[in-house]
């Protein structure tokens, strides 16, 4: 099965609009165009509507998160319609740090996935478990579990819009990089669950991205496991050559 990468950034909260918006034209400068892979910036907010005139066929930008109704009373909060008139395309959603700096749970992640479905974002939902539950090696029972209370609700026409990102909370921002092996392992897994779920050629066509310590040292790697479809870079994202240089991984590990 063939399936083109992903590069995804996700900036969390970093970077002013300049320094965003810098960062974006020397990406752009860069890389004019991708062959096969495709790169995502995720920013805050305020940077999406000033990044969309840079970006191009190959360069889309995502936000970090969504509000799950589509409007109304709910100060300070962001609606998936903001997002796309903004010019985003994709919107991460249940990243670790919102559930649990935010309590964000399965149940409301999935209408957060919903709210932006419909209004044609592309989800990059995540999954990932802590390190009690890899040492007590039911990580695959907790992703499931996670995937089953979330995005295994959708309908087979939406799961396939949907991005999936495994990113073990133990290895995110720690340098500590689950080994391409484990990454497989999940993948592989996750994928599987697919295809019970859904379809197996639903499971074939979902990319899958791996985040987590991710950087050009490690990339090469675990970007070439059969079931690892690419990145979601945090700490390596804020640095122009190190996201450069894990674009060019992406395209030549096809
Ligand atoms: P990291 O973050 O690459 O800094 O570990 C990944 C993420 O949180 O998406």
């Amino acid at each position: 099965m063939h399936r083109s990468k992903i590069v995804a950034g996700n900036w969390k909260m970093n970077k002013t609009l300049n320094e965003g918006i810098d960062f974006i034209k020397i990406l752009k400068e860069s890389i004019p165009e991708l062959r096969i892979t495709k790169a995502i910036v995720g920013m805050p907010f305020i940077h999406l509507a000033s990044a969309g005139p840079y970006l191009n066929g190959s360069f889309s930008i995502a936000a970090q998160n969504c509000h799950h109704e589509a409007q109304g009373a709910y100060t300070g909060e962001i609606s998936a319609s903001m997002i796309q008139s903004a010019g985003a395309e994709y919107v991460i959603l249940g990243h670790s740090e919102r559930r649990q700096y935010f309590k964000e749970d399965d149940d409301l992640i999935l209408k957060k996935v919903k709210a932006v479905l419909s209004h044609s974002l592309t989800p990059i939902f995540c999954c990932g478990e802590p390190l009690d539950i890899r040492e007590d090696d039911t990580h695959i029972q907790y992703v499931n579990k996670q995937l089953e209370n979330s995005i295994f609700h959708l309908s087979n026409e939406e799961i396939q819009k949907v991005i999936i990102a495994y990113e073990p909370i133990w290895a995110i921002g720690t340098g500590k990089t689950a080994s391409s092996a484990q990454a497989q392992e999940m993948h592989k897994e996750i994928r599987l669950s697919l295809a019970d779920n859904f379809t197996l050629a639903i499971a074939n066509e979902i990319k899958i991205l791996y985040g987590g310590s991710c950087t050009p040292a490690n990339a090469a790697d675990l970007f070439s496991q059969k079931d690892v479809d690419g990145g979601l870079i945090g700490g390596a994202s804020l640095k122009t050559n190190d996201f450069l240089e894990l674009i060019r991984i992406a395209e030549a590990s096809i």
